[in-house]
Formats: structure tokens, C-alpha cells, sequence
């Protein structure tokens, strides 16, 4: 099955329907695009122009709309996206189709589908436990449909109990998680676009001892390079990841070398390569001290004084021209200010293929974050993606790097 990271969110009639434009930036955020369709009594709850504005695409309403039809028929809508997703839904349209009726778009498009299919239910206690809502529930899990939720809580009715559609997130969740495993499918037949080829990847800080118990450190955790690493796996290339300390575990599918210092991270790489792909992410100490001493320094009235030397630039070495240059290098630039131009003075003298930039300044929570704002900078382009989760960001760039590297062969 190709997977377009499409999903056809169908919004039916619930106060929670608000929840949906909620739900629609958080898929926007993990690069999943989404398109609308929005029942009569959808359009009580939201606007179609609050949707058209977050999914940055038209919302369809209506079965018997001749241009709707003209531009996409209700068959092809139903199949052009990866998923169908059913948030909120309500018992009216659950028993809609469990019985498979077809009597506006919203429904057509669900008995007209061959994609699988998530439900959020959203009603109150009462039509949730009632014995036909329950036994619709059944029969639509027996067909396959998955189910998300719905929790137990306040109900907007003023009752408590079970039948609030699950949070956004926990939905938003459940649907990366599906693109995530077909695309994981997909790598597992024959089509990995990285089949064949190498990927080194740095991340996470790097420790400088101080003496034996202090050191030097930043606030990386490592969460974009291990992204990063993980997805170059999944599109087939053997991945090696050198990592600086970071609490993540080591990603499935990936070869995990663990270093402290900027020199043992060099060594590792340096004992890695030959390599097609390098992507440096890791944010790795300019300097270290000179010569840390063998025992711990005693706080005994003076202050003690760091000698710092600079460390090696694990990314220029790897970057410098040569026989057994991988095809492909990427920097990370970390940036508080003037991102893009400081980032693009780094691509001309680290001597790397593309620099990634991203702005780290402490309100934008890129260290440690979940998010990232990156622009993707090579000699003629800029390209500024939108903020999307660091996963995101990794496939984006796996792709990209899979095209590329097609191209140049
Ligand atoms: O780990 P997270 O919390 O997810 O945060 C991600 C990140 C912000 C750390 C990451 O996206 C990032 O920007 N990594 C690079 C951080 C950095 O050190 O940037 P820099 O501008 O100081 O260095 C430029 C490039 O040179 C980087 O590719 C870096 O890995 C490399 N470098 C730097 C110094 C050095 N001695 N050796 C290097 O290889």
C-alpha cells in the first residue's frame, strides 16, 4: 500500500468538535497534511474557514456539490489520503456506519474507502454504555476499525464519565504512529530509497572533564540526532550513531557507538567511516580543559583557574576534500541570532554539503524540546521548513537526503 502522510479527517457533530482544530495542528506539526470533511452538524461546532485556514486546503461539506465533483469526486476524496479519521464521532455517525449507511458526504466517503480507519468517540455516558452504541463499537472493531479512547471526566453536559473524545494529542499520537509503521513497512520490502548506503550520525552533547567528577556541558539531549539516525535506518541505510551522553535509549535498527568527550567523539567517527552520509547534529564542546587533574579539585579559598584548548571540528575533518569524502556531509548550526546568515557563514567554512539551521535561543525550546524550526541551507538554496517534531524533522531529511543522493548517482 503507498502511503501518502495524508489523512482525511472527517469532523462530525460533537461539542468536541472544537478539539478538532487542535487535533489538525498537532498532525501539521508532525508533517501529516490534512484534509476536511465537515458534516452539517460539524459546521454547528467550527467554521469551515477555521479549518481551511489550519489545513491550508479546501473542506469539503457537501455530496451534491458539482464543483466539488468536478474537482474531486467523493470516491477519490475517500481514497487519496492514508487514513480516515472519524474525530469526533458521534454515536449518530458510528451507527451510521456500522449499518453502512451513505447519506451525506462524510458517510459515502467512509462505505467508499479502502483506507483504514480511526475513530475518536465523543458522546455522552449515557450513549456510550447504551447497549447499541456498544454493540456498533464491536462490530466496527471486528471490521478493523481502530478505536482511540474515548476517556473518562467531565462531559460538557455536566455529567461524568465515559465518553469524552481522547485529547488531541493522544490522537495525533495514535496517527503518527500508523504513518510511522506503514512507512516502517514499506522499508521493510524492497523499496528503501538508503539501501546500500552508509550514514554516520553525531549527537547529543559531548562531557569535558573538569577532574574526575565535574564537566563541561550543554543542554542537547540528543532527541534530533537520534531522530535523525533512526530514520536514515528506516529508509534502509546501515546507520551508526555516535552519541554523547543523552538519557534517550538507543534507537531500533541502529548501530550505537556511546562517547563522553569531542576527541573520543571524533575517534568513533573517524573509526566508523568510510560512510555516504555523515550528519553531524551532535552539539559537541568548543573547548576542554587543558590537562584535568587526576583528583578532584578541593575547594580550598582561591578560585581555580580552566585552562581551555579548543577541541577538534569533528565536522570540518570529516568534511575536508578527499578520496574517501563521504558523498554527503551535513552540519547543524545552533544559532540565538541572525540564524540563517551565521549558519550559512558556518556551511562556507566547516566546508560541508548543507547546513541545517535551527534557532536556539532558551525561549524557543529547541534544546530538549520535542519541536524544531529548521531552514535546510546547501550553496544556492534556503529552504525554511515549518516547525514540525524532531521525528518529523529526521524523516523530512532522510527523504531529501534519499533524493538527492538518487540524483547525483
Ligand atoms: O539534542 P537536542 O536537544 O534535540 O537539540 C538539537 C540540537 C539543537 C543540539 C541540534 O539540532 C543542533 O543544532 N546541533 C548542533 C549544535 C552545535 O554544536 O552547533 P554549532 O553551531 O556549535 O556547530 C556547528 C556544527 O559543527 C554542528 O554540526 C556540530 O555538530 C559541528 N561541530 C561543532 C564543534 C566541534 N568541535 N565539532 C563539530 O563537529
Amino acid at each position: 500500500m503507498e502511503v501518502g502522510k495524508r489523512v482525511l479527517l472527517i469532523i462530525s457533530g460533537g461539542i468536541a468538535a472544537y478539539k478538532s482544530l487542535e487535533l489538525i495542528r498537532d498532525l501539521r506539526r508532525r508533517d501529516i497534511a490534512v484534509r476536511c470533511i465537515l458534516t452539517d452538524a460539524g459546521s454547528q461546532f467550527v467554521t469551515p474557514l477555521s479549518l481551511a485556514t489550519l489545513t491550508e486546503d479546501k473542506v469539503y461539506q457537501d455530496l451534491f456539490s458539482l464543483t466539488d465533483e468536478n474537482e474531486m469526486g467523493h470516491i477519490e476524496l475517500s481514497r487519496d489520503a492514508g487514513l480516515l479519521v472519524v474525530a469526533p464521532a458521534t454515536a449518530n455517525v458510528l451507527a451510521k456506519m456500522r449499518a453502512g449507511l451513505a447519506d451525506d458526504l462524510a458517510t459515502t466517503a467512509l462505505l467508499a474507502t479502502d483506507k483504514p480507519v480511526f475513530v475518536a468517540p465523543s458522546m455522552n455516558v449515557r450513549m456510550w454504555e447504551h447497549a447499541a452504541t456498544q454493540e456498533n463499537m464491536s462490530v466496527l472493531q471486528d471490521r478493523g476499525v481502530q478505536i482511540i479512547g474515548p476517556e473518562e471526566g467531565d462531559m460538557a453536559c455536566g455529567e461524568y464519565g465515559m465518553g469524552r473524545m481522547a485529547e488531541p494529542e493522544t490522537i495525533a499520537e495514535a496517527i503518527e504512529s500508523f504513518f510511522l509503521e506503514a512507512h516502517e513497512n514499506i522499508g521493510q520490502r524492497s523499496d528503501k530509497k538508503l539501501a546500500g548506503k552508509k550514514a554516520i550520525v553525531t549527537s547529543g552533547p559531548t562531557h569535558e572533564a573538569i577532574d574526575p567528577v565535574r564537566y563541561l556541558a550543554n543542554h542537547s539531549s540528543g532527541r534530533q540526532g537520534h531522530a535523525i539516525a533512526k530514520a536514515l535506518a528506516a529508509e534502509g541505510a546501515e546507520t551508526v550513531l555516535v552519541s554523547g551522553p543523552t538519557q534517550l535509549p538507543d534507537p531500533e535498527g541502529v548501530t550505537v557507538t556511546h562517547v563522553k568527550s569531542a576527541e573520543d567523539m571524533l575517534a568513533a567517527c573517524e573509526a566508523a567511516l568510510p560512510a555516504d552520509i555523515v550528519v553531524c547534529a551532535a552539539a559537541v564542546a568548543d573547548w576542554r580543559v587543558a590537562n584535568p587533574p587526576q583528583e578532584k579539585i578541593k575547594k580550598n579559598g582561591t578560585l581555580p583557574t580552566l585552562d581551555l584548548v579548543e577541541n577538534p571540528d569533528i565536522l570540518a575533518k570529516i568534511s575536508q576534500k578527499g578520496k574517501s569524502r563521504p558523498a554527503l556531509v551535513i552540519g547543524f548550526a545552533a544559532e540565538t541570532e541572525e540564524v540563517v546568515a551565521h549558519a550559512q557563514a558556518k556551511l562556507a567554512k566547516k566546508g560541508c554539503d548543507w547546513i541545517v539551521a535551527n534557532d536556539v535561543s532558551p525561549e524557543t525550546g529547541t534544546f530538549g524540546g520535542r519541536d524544531n524550526t529548521v531552514h535546510v541551507i546547501d550553496s544556492e538554496t534556503i529552504e525554511d521548513w515549518p516547525t514540525l517534531s524532531k521525528e518529523a524533522v529526521g524523516q523530512k531529511l532522510a527523504s531529501r537526503i534519499a533524493i538527492y543522493l538518487e540524483k547525483k548517482s
